[in-house]
């Protein structure tokens, strides 16, 4: 591609018709959607459905949401709403005047939003972001009338309630968010009234709040989360039993928000978001639950099937530094089904508190026919049943007996296998880091009641014959917190070495966002960032950033005007189409005037939605698809997984984000990880490095967190992946961790992340992090933050001003620039465009310069 006789590299295609990339891709998220909407109620064989006449209600029938918003979403070629899902599967939709009047309702709401958010100056970010966090919300529809049930002539109802949340506000629980509206409920009870039938499905990023149980008259009630582009489709195949559902919960639902430790004070609830005290310690989702048993509404783990399967275990093992249970898993009814089979040990209370019990590992089986088994393998390695304990900086696995549990649900499980520790061994030695100013009061733990109710386990283990083993003698291992060491090839020492120290800080400090195309350029249009492009000649490639968790952030179409103005069809995030008119007409796409060209991504299940699979054979092939996309589209770093923990329901961002456990989204997030970088030059990002759990006020707010739960909850899940999966990138989160912003901590992004785990990636900012009033610029470099995004150029003159002063060391400088360029020459683009034996296809920019 040319403008100005200026070539630029695009991966955009001149025809929008669809590549054989993009079908197979929608098929993948087929696949993921039909695996991650969980069943949470069957009564009376309510389903599966035959295809019919059917009556459907509720705002997400027409208008289902197909992902969060905020840089979680995604610009797909077209969504499969329910309605239309069902449609394809053959059912008859008998309510069509409804769901017009409802249609009517949601376009007025539409233009009432958009009248008020017109006055927004755009010159003004704090006016924009306002904007963003002030969403619109949908309508319920009005009350389900005489003629509609007439009219619907069948038995059988559908009520899809949907709601819409994302970056930047945490939901609220007084304006029926979180709660069913007044007309949701009154709906429900009509139905219940009027049809044999009533399936209600809840088309919502998190858990919601649907009353008292007893008052939810409903045969079925469906969890659909939100699934991309093909949801639609795979609801209904799921309702007519053409797919059995297999997805299982990765979060508690709860009876009622005050349930939830210290609700009360979460985000703006208490009139504080500068500080969110972790005051639950590490009794975060289902370990509060079950240790205090607290009644829930649906435990973590659980999901239902339209078939049965029995689990057996059939041994226990201890190998190498693992423990093992091998257990057979029999499809025992009538359909062909999966089942997700989860591993829990119970910790022995000794002088540190312990949960009741913990997940260590799960595995799901394929496709089993009735009577068909399949035997699996569940293993942990002992270190996943420590603890740390703070005081002596170590991960110690205490002296008694450990209770393995093996289930299809944290609440269903049989013991498998007792475990016993002779003496308290120490795992692992090292220092106290990322510590609060003060010790956080945390909630006291019913040790004796825990300990005795395991007691009665074990005893009862024992009288039927349970296999009992002794952990082995382990070795200790000390960490070293030495200076990260320059140890790169000789291929990023010697382009280092050839770097001016401003051309050294151009590597550390992105190029902006696109908005015209400018020199040498790879044009992944409407990417989220990207690296400097003034290097080329000095190999150092010029690399496209774009988001996720749920697919690839960029736009479906854009042009290039002779000028060089780049002009995409659509803005990638939904809240800046009520923009004033003059601003989009200025930014957006004139098809008559501009040649267009096309990037068509897929619309994947949300994080969420994704992890409810438990299925990380599925995981792995998203995480591939993406690559493979990023790879097209010429982007090279993808913005997720987004691995932080759902630690409140209210939570914004919940979404993208996995699970209230550490072990699910560190194995959901290292399956994605693998998956993207199966490419060379791939990379994954994780995302948001650490304790980025509230998203009101998340620049300003501070989480205080107690050593312990910050390293067995809020960073487990990032450790795992980063040992697993060798994630490329991490970013580093907007909060402060204990005081400090996470981007300038140099004792989490350097003493945990690379001495401890040995992470040897690239640290970024996320998005205008840093700043006044924010993390410092300078402190990032010093920290380990390698990479400040998007980037500003006061962030160069900080960084060149404190070098001058001796304020910065060049050893902390060209550490974090050769951390950067290692990456960028081994990256896609670098592969491609600057491998020693193709012609550079720069070259004619060169003689321009
Ligand atoms: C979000 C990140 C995202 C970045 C770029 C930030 O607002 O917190 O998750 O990757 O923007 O869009």
């Amino acid at each position: 591609m040319f403008f100005k006789g200026r070539p630029y590299i695009t991966g955009a295609l001149p025809s929008p018709e669809p590549t054989i990339q993009e079908l197979e891709h929608r098929q993948i998220a087929y696949q993921a959607a039909c695996e991650g909407i969980v069943l949470l109620e069957n009564h009376n064989q309510t389903l599966p459905l035959q295809p019919g006449r059917i009556a459907l209600y509720g705002s997400g029938a027409s208008r289902t949401v197909k992902g969060g918003t905020g840089s979680g979403e995604v610009n797909e070629r077209y969504t499969v709403n329910i309605l239309q899902g069902l449609e394809n599967a053959g059912f008859t939709i008998s309510t069509k005047r409804w769901i017009e009047d409802f249609e009517k309702e949601y376009h007025q709401s539409r233009v009432d939003y958009a009248l008020k958010k017109a006055k927004t100056n755009v010159l003004d970010p704090t006016a924009i972001i306002d904007v963003m966090k002030d969403p619109p919300m949908l309508p319920s529809g009005r009350l389900i009338d005489e003629k509609d049930i007439l009219d619907s002539k069948t038995d059988t109802a559908i009520y899809v309630v949907a709601r819409q949340a994302g970056e930047g506000t945490d939901k609220k629980l007084d304006n029926e968010e979180f709660h069913l509206t007044w007309t949701e409920k009154e709906n429900l009870h009509i139905l219940a009234r009027n049809y044999a039938h009533t399936i209600l499905v809840i088309n919502s990023g998190s858990q919601m709040d649907l009353g008292k149980p007893e008052d939810l008259q409903v045969g079925a009630l469906l969890y659909y989360c939100q699934q991309g582009e093909e949801g639609g489709n795979a609801l209904a195949d799921l309702l007519t039993g053409k797919v059995t559902p297999s997805a299982k919960l990765t979060g508690t639902w709860l009876n009622a928000y005050e349930d939830l430790p210290f609700g009360e004070e979460y985000s703006y609830l208490n009139g504080d978001t500068h500080h969110a005290i972790y005051k639950e310690g590490i009794f975060v989702g289902y370990r509060y639950f079950d240790t205090f048993e607290v009644p829930c509404r649906y435990p973590f783990g659980y999901g239902l099937s339209y078939t049965d399967f029995e689990i057996d275990c059939l041994e226990m093992n201890v190998f190498q530094k693992k423990v093992q249970i091998r257990v057979r898993v029999t499809n025992t009814g009538t359909r062909p089904g999966k089942e997700v089979v989860q591993f829990y040990v119970s910790c022995p209370q000794g002088n540190l508190d312990k949960e009741y019990q913990r997940l260590v590992d799960f595995v799901k089986t394929r496709t089993l026919e009735p009577g068909e088994s399949q035997i699996l393998l569940l293993q942990a390695p002992f270190k996943q049943l420590a603890s740390y304990h703070t005081r002596k900086a170590a991960w110690i696995l205490e002296e008694g007996t450990y209770v393995l549990r093996v289930g299809n649900c944290s609440a269903h499980t049989q013991v498998g296998g007792l475990l016993i520790n002779e003496k308290t061994q120490t795992l692992i030695n090292g220092r106290n880091l990322c510590m609060a100013k003060e010790p956080v009061t945390e909630l006291f733990a019913p040790k004796e009641k825990v300990q005795a109710r395991l007691n009665r386990q074990i005893l009862e283990a024992r009288k039927e014959g349970v296999p009992t083993m002794l952990v082995p003698a382990l070795p200790a291992r000390g960490i070293c917190y030495h200076r990260p060491k320059m140890d790169f090839g000789a291929d990023v020492m010697k382009i280092l070495n050839s770097l001016s120290v401003k051309e050294k800080i151009e590597v550390l400090v992105g190029a902006g966002y696109e908005t015209s195309l400018q020199a040498k350029y790879i044009a992944s249009f409407a990417s989220v960032g990207k690296t400097t492009d003034k290097l080329w000649k000095k190999k150092i490639p010029g690399v496209n950033l774009s988001d996720g968790p749920a697919g690839l952030r960029i736009a479906r179409a854009a042009a290039v005007r002779k000028n060089g103005l780049l002009k995409t069809s659509e803005f990638t995030m939904s809240f800046m189409e009520f923009l004033p008119e003059a601003f989009k007409s200025f930014m957006l796409v004139n098809p008559k005037k501009d040649k267009v060209l096309y990037q068509h991504v897929t619309a994947f299940p949300v994080g969420c939605a994704l992890a409810q699979s438990w299925n990380q054979a599925l995981c792995h092939q998203v995480g591939r698809a993406l690559g493979g996309e990023m790879n097209a589209y010429l982007v090279t770093y993808w913005l997720a997984p987004a691995m932080n923990i759902q630690k409140n329901p209210l939570c914004g961002r919940n979404f993208e984000y996995y699970s209230e456990d550490p072990i699910v989204s560190g194995k959901i997030a290292s399956a994605v990880v693998k998956g993207v970088q199966t490419i060379p030059g791939t990379y994954a990002v994780i995302k948001h490095f650490v304790a980025n759990n509230q998203e009101s006020d998340r620049t300003q707010s501070d989480s205080i967190v107690d050593e312990r739960p910050l390293r067995e909850i809020y960073c487990l899940g990032f450790q795992y992946c980063v040992q697993d999966a060798h994630p490329a990138a991490v970013m580093s989160s907007y909060n402060r961790l204990n005081g400090l912003y996470t981007a300038n901590d140099r004792q989490l992004l350097t003493d945990l992340l690379r001495a401890e785990w040995g992470f040897d990636g690239i640290v970024m900012t996320d998005w205008y992090a840093t700043g006044k009033g924010l993390a410092s610029n300078v402190d990032c470099i010093k920290a380990g933050n390698d990479l400040i995004m998007p980037g500003t150029w006061p962030a160069k003159q900080q960084i060149y001003k404190a070098l001058k002063e001796h304020r910065l060391s060049d050893y902390d400088l060209r550490l974090s620039a050769a951390r950067v360029i290692d990456e960028l020459i081994h990256s896609n683009v670098a592969r491609r465009f600057l491998a020693e034996n193709k012609e550079s296809r720069f070259e004619p920019l060169r003689k321009d310069q």
